[in-house]
């Protein structure tokens, strides 16, 4: 069985609705379950959302996404301990794909450099579970949401994914073809977390 499984993908790739399901599931099974999420929703998280919406440098959308996971890691660190399965909607993988995006003309090498900031502090999941969907499709599906932020436009996610493409590469990551049936998709994931 897998203890800390995180979920990945681009904006609207449906990753937000399956962990969900998997974690109702889960619940329902019996399982001691913990979903969490980021950004998170302390004030730290709250930093990070203002600093998107207010088009801050990436750097500092960088640093204040680290500074949200470093709090979150101590939480995750402690379910952990507790025996709890961890469902992560969101973790590293993240700012690797994004803020790797994002950093493309700043930074050299952007991923190793953001995976270098995070040597120190980070758990390391024993599950991602990628969705992948094309970014066009993926930005229809979302685009009745009240507000779309900047990441959401289809150059930027294209590149996002094959930066998460890339990163699945690590043999942790179990990439999906998100254009499957939720209920098959829901299925699969479960498979893969109990075995
Ligand atoms: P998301 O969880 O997708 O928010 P919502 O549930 O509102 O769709 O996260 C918000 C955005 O932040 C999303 O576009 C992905 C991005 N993001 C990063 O760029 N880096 C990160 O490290 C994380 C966790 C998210």
């Amino acid at each position: 069985m897998k203890k800390f499984v995180t979920f990945e993908g681009i904006d609207g790739s449906g990753k937000s609705t399956v962990s969900k399901k998997v974690y109702d599931r889960l619940i329902s099974d019996g399982y001691d379950v913990i979903l969490t999420f980021e950004p998170t929703d302390t004030w730290l998280g709250k930093v990070v959302n203002r600093c998107i919406d207010e088009h801050y440098d990436p750097l500092i959308i960088t640093f204040t996404f680290i500074a949200d996971r470093i709090e979150h890691v101590k939480k995750i660190r402690h379910w952990l301990k507790d025996g709890k399965i961890v469902l992560c909607d969101r973790y590293a993988d993240s700012t690797f794909a994004y803020q790797g995006a994002q950093l493309k003309r700043k930074v050299k090498n952007p991923i190793k450099w953001l995976k270098s900031l995070h040597k120190e502090f980070i758990v390391e999941p024993d599950l991602t579970l990628l969705f992948v969907l094309d970014s066009g499709e993926a930005l229809y599906r979302i685009q009745n949401r009240a507000k779309l932020i900047s990441f959401e436009k289809k150059e930027f996610l294209s590149v996002v994914q094959d930066n998460y493409l890339k990163l699945a590469k690590n043999k942790r990551f179990i990439t999906r073809d998100a254009n499957k049936k939720i209920d098959e998709l829901i299925e699969e994931c479960i498979n893969y977390i109990l075995s």
